[in-house]
């Protein structure tokens, strides 16, 4: 079938001092696949999204996405190349509106005023956050923010988005809306890599799930055995997800 994974993760290692926040881990994405990353609070997942990105490179291992080579890359380049992510303490440019704040992602692939705002009102519609695209992006409730920032990495145009915990915080209508939201993206033809606490969610957009804990990746498979591997009960979900039916 397909060449290469899209993106290709191997033996990635960061430390903090003598923290090891991922600790060799490796694995693949593969064009279309929309994969989670779960685990417990400081497990290393937000740190791998910084390895992947450019934000903060490894000290070992490397990242490859459509077989070149990318670890040592700034994080704009990364981005230009097609990789987009949100924060999980969400960012946007607080004295700007909406729709302000989307053309700042455009301005990746377009120098012109006239084709970034254009590219920016297009992907508010797709959100559906074009009714506030004149309102201060710091007016915005969470789950507008949210989706403010998903819209600013579309606006950039990306091949593979990462997600920072981007359902943390909703209502259950808010949470079927952002689901609805990354199925539609997933639809357009970019590959997801998603970093979600909310199970819920990890259930239902999962194609493969990946576990890791203590920096380390322990168990990667179909969301349903995953939260069915006694170490993932273990380490990550306790009682607070049981499989149902
Ligand atoms: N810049 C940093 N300097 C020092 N230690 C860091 C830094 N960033 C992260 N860490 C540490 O690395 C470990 C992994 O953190 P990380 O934020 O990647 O976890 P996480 O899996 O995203 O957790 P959460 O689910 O709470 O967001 C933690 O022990 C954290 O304290
Ligand atoms: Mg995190």
């Amino acid at each position: 079938m397909s060449a290469a994974p899209l993106l290709d993760v191997r033996g990635v290692t960061k430390r903090f001092g003598g923290l090891l926040a991922n600790d060799d881990v490796s694995f693949t994405v593969s064009e279309g696949e929309i994969v989670s990353i779960i685990g417990p609070n400081g497990a290393g997942k937000s740190t791998l999204f910084n390895c992947v990105t450019g934000f903060s490179p490894p000290n070992a291992g490397h990242v490859l996405y459509g077989g070149r080579d990318i670890t040592r890359l700034a994080a704009d380049r990364i981005c230009k190349l097609g990789i987009a992510r949100t924060f999980q303490i969400v960012q946007v440019i607080t004295d700007m509106t909406v729709l302000e704040n989307v053309m700042t992602g455009a301005f990746l692939r377009s120098v012109r005023n006239g084709a970034a705002h254009e590219k920016a009102e297009e992907v508010l519609r797709f959100a559906g956050l074009h009714e506030k695209r004149d309102a201060a992006a710091t007016s915005l409730t969470i789950e507008a923010k949210k989706r403010l920032e998903v819209s600013m990495a579309l606006a950039t145009q990306p091949r593979l988005l990462m997600l920072d915990e981007s359902m943390a915080g909703l209502n259950p209508v808010e949470l079927r809306g952002m689901i609805d939201l990354l199925r539609r993206v997933r639809a357009n033809g970019v590959t997801l890599v998603i970093v979600e606490h909310v199970m819920e969610a990890v259930m239902e957009l999962s194609d493969r799930v990946i576990v890791i804990n203590s920096g380390k990746k322990i168990v990667e498979g179909p969301p349903k055995e995953v939260v069915m591997n006694p170490q993932v009960i273990q380490a990550y979900l306790g009682d607070r997800y049981r499989a149902r039916g």
